[in-house]
């Protein structure tokens, strides 16, 4: 029960949730969970096919246009559409919004891999068929979409006709009124080349602006066919089959996509090369590949919860999911929307760094690396970023991108998002901490730290002893351009003496040498970074004794949040910014996450008294709001509370709580629910002499148990209402830390502990 998710619904609201819902996808191409055969035309439906990465750019149209402004935006396009296949008995098109559906289910297989439609249907005509459909996005061959259907007519059928077709005229989706989604232009993709080679369908795109080409080679077989037509026509191609009808019929689509990004100019020959491949492949030993790569991936990542059937659903398809979007080839990142929809673009924002990447770092370190190497091959456009920003040195990294431009238009909430690049900072060090990779600390590291921290000096400066940066945005989005954000002047802060520690360490080797030759960097520097690292300003209420969000937030007027309509909520969409600007109100309460990423930059009590006074002025309009609230819930010993935000995360689109997951999935949330789990139930940080837990069970559960890579080793946690056993599953003998309570962990044994 809690390996799938399903749903059965044929209503136009629900159906277009479950196209995000159930959109399949591999880190490199998604595809959203559309019926091969469409819905009824009167229904609307986001359609899409995208590859991870591939963007086009359009113009920004702004009335004013000041220096400095991004002039292009990076979209990620909606791509070459192999969806299709409608199936036709006698010349009567099936279709589940016609005639009578006797019975219908459509299920995600989260262990397996594919999405499984079953149906049993009688035609207005009363002709009776069932029909399965399976569909996967592979993540062994990661340019394959395929398609099984299997036809079995019951009754009265003398022919079936299934089409399949390959369409290359598509568009994204827009809409003008919502700042999440796009607006604008839609048509991106031209057909360039169109044709019939060696038994395949081929179509080879271009982008408007970006000449970034995309191809899809598609084939198909079908069993007891007794006629076969293929059009290519001017922007598809279409295969047409009639069948026999005394047995069931076998269908099978496999659609090959390829693009300039990752295959070169010759993407149209290295598709045809993957179907030859793949042509000796049934689709039966597709479906036990993927089932295989699962396995690896569920045996070190999934989560065991005892009772408490809907968050373990809820985790393993927010699980799930993140792995479908994460890019693993060091060329692309995690979009917000993963590749399940096209809100917020194709863009990769903070979100990775804070919220997805460490559910990577901690069970799949591989493709931790990978992101991290992504954000490192960035590093060049972020120096030109900071150039053109004004700075004389550093490396800011843009707030929304796919290639490394600034792809944001608002600049109050968008390029002001200084925090960013502390934020990719923070998650190489963690990287760092978690796994010892001396040679990645030396290669790459060292760079991203240093060129950040120089943002830093950069965009700072020393006053009355105290190092203050001013007009930035932190992440709470309804408090713009301010002085002193303490999130971001706190991770700033941890920015600049990793930065001194990280050269410390390197300090006389050759490699520090080279590095200071390639970055001119000389010790002066240095002392600048620890300077004002050390003396960095960190807003405090001495009255309330909380952090300020900033120098002005806590003299603005509080919004009344008890007699604001609920219909008004998201308050972005109602309000003119200025208006949300001039209240303490958050959309995500920012100096809270600061205390959880950095939680040694201040006293448990001024901890809790900040919790507590911002907590009620948050809306967590932002989906990234309610696990960091969960986390800070459990540290603090709220525990129903921290129970209740988690739930909210784990079930969020599931249960579509912030009404746009037709968008898509809200990935950085989904990687929140991992971290309230291990971070808020069960404590643990990542600190630079080891390892910490302080587990606290939600009561609703009656035991949780979870895997852990660190330092080269495996440990595994079971926790149940009394106590929590500690066992190293491989590598040498650690010390960890249960409560502050040093324990050393021998290897396969077991140590047990009371909460
Ligand atoms: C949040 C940002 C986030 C973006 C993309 C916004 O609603 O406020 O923090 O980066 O969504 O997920």
């Amino acid at each position: 029960m809690t390996w799938k998710i399903e749903d059965n619904s044929l209503d136009n609201q629900q159906l277009l949730v479950n196209e995000s819902l159930f959109s399949l996808g591999n880190g490199y191409l998604g595809v959203r969970g559309n019926f091969e055969e469409g819905y009824r035309e009167d229904y609307l439906s986001i359609r899409g096919i995208y590859i991870n990465g591939f963007y086009d750019e359009t113009d920004i149209q702004y009335g004013e246009k000041l220096y400095g402004f991004p002039e292009k935006q990076e979209k990620m396009v909606n791509i070459i559409d192999s969806q299709e296949v409608l199936i036709y008995l006698d010349d009567e098109a099936f279709s589940l919004f016609e005639g009578e559906v006797i019975d219908f289910s459509r299920t995600l297989y989260l262990e397996k891999g594919y999405v499984q439609r079953n149906i049993h249907w009688r035609s207005p005509q009363g002709k009776e068929v069932k029909i399965q459909f399976k569909r996967l996005v592979s993540f062994s061959t990661q340019e394959l979409f395929a398609i099984e259907i299997m036809i079995e007519p019951i009754d009265g059928i003398q022919e079936v006709k299934v089409i399949s077709e390959v369409e290359g005229d598509v568009r994204n989706f827009v809409d003008d009124n919502d700042p999440r989604v796009a607006s604008g232009h839609a048509k991106r993709l031209t057909v360039r080349e169109i044709e019939e080679r060696e038994g395949f369908s081929i179509i080879k795109s271009k982008t408007e602006v970006t000449n970034l080409e995309v191809s899809c080679v598609s084939s198909v077989f079908i069993n007891h066919q007794t006629s076969h037509q293929r059009t290519v026509k001017e922007t598809s191609v279409s295969e047409s089959f009639t069948c026999e009808t005394g047995k069931p019929i076998r269908f099978t689509k496999y659609n090959v996509y390829t693009d300039t990004r990752k295959h070169g100019k010759q993407l149209v020959d290295k598709a045809v090369e993957i179907q030859k491949e793949l042509s000796i492949q049934p689709f039966q030993a597709i479906v036990k590949q993927q089932e295989s790569y699962l396995n690896a991936f569920w045996e070190l990542t999934d989560i065991k919860i005892n009772g408490d059937e809907e968050m373990q659903r809820g985790i393993r398809f927010n699980l799930y999911q993140l792995l479908q979007s994460a890019g693993k080839d060091g060329l692309s990142n995690i979009a917000a929307k993963g590749l399940s929809g096209e809100g917020y673009e194709g863009h990769y924002f903070w979100d990775t760094e804070i919220y997805m990447f460490p559910l990577f770092l901690m069970t799949q370190p591989k493709i931790a690396k990978s992101l991290l190497l992504q954000r490192y091959s960035l590093l060049d456009a972020a120096r030109a970023r900071a150039k053109e920003m004004g700075h004389q040195q550093g490396a800011l990294y843009p707030w929304r991108t796919i290639t490394g431009k600034e792809s944001s238009a608002y600049f109050p909430a968008g390029t002001a998002q200084y925090h960013i690049s502390a934020d990719i900072a923070y998650s190489f060090i963690q990287y760092y901490l978690v796994t010892k990779d001396e040679a990645f600390l030396k290669e790459y590291i060292a760079e991203v730290l240093f060129e950040t921290a120089r943002l830093w000096i950069d965009a700072g400066h020393m006053r009355n002893g105290k190092f203050r940066i001013d007009n930035v945005t932190g992440p709470d989005e309804y408090t713009c351009i301010v002085n002193n954000n303490y999130y971001t002047n706190s991770m700033a802060k941890y920015n600049l003496l990793w930065a001194v520690k990280v050269f410390n360490q390197l300090q006389d080797t050759d490699v520090m040498e080279e590095i200071m030759v390639k970055l001119h960097l000389d010790k002066a520097e240095v002392k600048n970074w620890l300077q004002a690292g050390e003396n960095m300003y960190l807003p405090f209420n001495e009255a309330l004794q909380i952090n300020e969000q900033d120098d002005t937030f806590l003299q603005k007027a509080v919004w009344d949040l008890e007699s604001t309509p609920k219909d008004q909520f998201p308050l972005l969409l109602h309000y003119h910014p200025l208006t949300l600007y001039r209240y303490q109100v958050c959309k995500q309460a920012d100096t809270v996450l600061a205390h959880f990423l950095l939680e040694d930059e201040e006293d448990l009590d001024i901890i809790k008294n900040t919790f507590d006074y911002y907590e009620n002025i948050t809306t967590h309009d932002s989906s990234l709001s309610y696990c960091v609230h969960s986390i800070m819930s459990s540290k603090l010993g709220y525990t129903s509370k921290a129970y209740d935000y988690f739930s909210k995360t784990a079930l969020l689109d599931l249960n579509n709580t912030h009404g746009n997951t037709k968008d898509g999935l809200h990935l950085a949330n989904m990687g929140g629910t991992w971290l309230a789990i291990i971070f808020g139930f069960c404590g643990l940080r990542v600190k630079e002499n080891g390892i910490h837990f302080q587990p606290k069970l939600p009561q609703q559960w009656e035991a949780l148990s979870f895997k852990l890579r660190y330092q080269k080793r495996i440990l595994e946690l079971d926790l149940n209402q009394e106590y929590v056993i500690y066992k190293l599953i491989s590598g040498e003998n650690l010390t960890i830390y249960h409560n502050e309570k040093e324990i050393l962990l021998e290897q396969h044994e077991t140590v047990k502990y009371l909460m």
